[in-house]
């Protein structure tokens, strides 16, 4: 599966965002722990959501499409659940699905799952996650590949995190919310779909409080019913359209999204030269196809998101100066420089940093996506290039954006899947 890709059009019209990845994959997570069907809204149809969804059934959940209130929700049925390990390929396929582990270790005493293992951005270490089950009382074995995790009934305690990690924030959250007494997370991780997942928590009848803070109160009820939620409009989804809006030039209005999720982002787009106008739920972008140059280093939210990195290098490459991105978040979230480089662009790599000096135009190439925001990043690219872009690799980019081609075909630009 590929895309095809000419370039230099600009994008004009409106785009509505899906739901967050992010959002919906621990909020499907956290449904192992009700005794009654949930209702996700506006949940998006992803790769990601296909293999969640086959990991819920294969505990013995209950997971279909419906229709509600004229837009698509996902509902789940965790009432009949009751095996306790995640199927090996299902796992190698997210490694994100260890934040499974609270959910079932809550409800079911006992859990095996298979070592997530890396990824294409880096070694993705679990010890948080681990350490932060064992202060709850779990007992923890890892041997032939395995993870084996039991307790009898979780014990509320006081939870550091030596990083802020999104996963082990939320892994221990689902953990703690059916445990015997209060749980504290220091040093939580304070992004917008933690908060999302307190909210569901709360809604299924937990007692969570203060994500999107230092710290997150969790005192343990008996047992959770079902819930609806509405999955948060996805952030960086919304931020991957301004980006391009910023790169090819145009004017855009993007619809469900969040602006007070996209501060970070928003202040560099404006830095780049971007007008933005913000409203409720809305935003109205107009980028004029030559950004200024910026500096980038990404940071634990609030601070600028790594998973919009790749985006930014792009808008580098063809800004009138140089800029320098540094990663901080991920050991090796670097590989869309060489596919750049092969399209014109001027890159130079030390460490965590790169120095990109912008050049006039990228010329089109056949370039391979690596994960799906490198993904993204290199269709931006062949958007702003001179002639054909054919980016492969596609499926990475099909975990975490819901239909790209289609909106931005909607929005003027020439691309197509093969
Ligand atoms: C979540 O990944 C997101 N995934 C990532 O989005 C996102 O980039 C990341 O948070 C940071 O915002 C989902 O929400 C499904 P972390 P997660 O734990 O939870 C280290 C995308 O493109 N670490 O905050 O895995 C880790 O190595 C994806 O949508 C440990 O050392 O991120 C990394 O350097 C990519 N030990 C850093 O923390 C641990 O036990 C951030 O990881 C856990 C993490």
């Amino acid at each position: 599966m590929r895309y095809v890709i000419q370039g230099r059009r600009r994008l004009e019209g409106q785009v509505r965002v899906s739901g967050a990845k992010n959002a919906v994959l621990p909020v499907m997570a956290a449904t192992v722990l009700a005794r009654r069907p949930c209702l996700l809204q506006d949940a998006p149809d992803l790769r990601d959501v296909a293999v969640m969804s086959e990991i819920l059934r294969g505990l013995g959940a209950r997971v279909r499409w419906v229709e509600y209130g004229g837009r698509r929700a996902l509902e789940v049925d965790p009432s009949a659940i009751s095996v306790t390990e995640v199927p090996d390929q299902l796992m190698q396929q997210m490694r994100s699905s260890i934040f499974l582990m609270g959910p079932i270790l809550g409800r079911l005493g006992r859990v095996r799952i298979s070592h997530p293992g890396g990824c294409a951005i880096g070694p993705r270490p679990i010890d948080l996650h681990l350490r932060g089950l064992e202060a709850l009382g779990a007992t923890i074995r890892e041997r032939y590949g395995y993870i084996h995790a039991e307790a009898n009934r979780l014990r509320g305690r006081e939870v550091h995190l030596d990083f802020p990690s999104v996963g082990a924030t939320e892994n221990v959250m689902m953990a703690a919310v059916l445990a015997d007494g209060v749980t504290i997370i220091r040093n939580a991780a304070k992004e917008p779909e933690i908060i999302d997942l307190q909210n569901f928590l709360n809604g299924m009848g937990a007692r969570v409080k203060g994500a999107g803070l230092d710290a997150i109160r969790i005192e343990g009820v008996e047992h959770l019913e079902g819930a609806e939620h509405a999955v948060s409009p996805d952030r960086i989804e919304t931020g991957t359209f301004m980006a391009t809006a910023a790169l090819v030039g145009g004017e855009i209005r993007i619809d469900n999204c969040i602006p007070e999720h996209l501060d970070a982002v928003i202040a560099k787009l404006r830095e780049c030269g971007v007008t933005i106008r913000e409203e409720v739920g809305r935003l109205q972008v107009t980028g004029s196809g030559r950004p200024l140059p910026v500096d980038v280093k990404t940071l634990p939210y609030p601070g600028f998101p790594t998973d919009m990195q790749p985006q930014f290098m792009v808008l580098a490459c063809c800004a009138r100066g140089t800029s320098v991105i540094t990663e901080t978040i991920f050991e090796n979230r670097f590989k869309h420089v060489e596919e750049l480089c092969r399209m014109g662009a001027q890159i130079k790599t030390e460490g965590r940093s790169a120095i990109v000096r912008g050049v006039e135009c990228l010329s089109g190439a056949a370039v391979e996506a690596t994960d799906l925001r490198n993904g993204a990043a290199l269709v931006m690219a062949g958007l702003a290039a001179e002639g054909t872009t054919v980016v492969s690799g596609v499926t990475h980019i099909d975990r975490g954006y819901e239909k790209l081609e289609l909106k931005l075909a909607q929005l003027g630009a020439d691309i197509r899947r093969e």
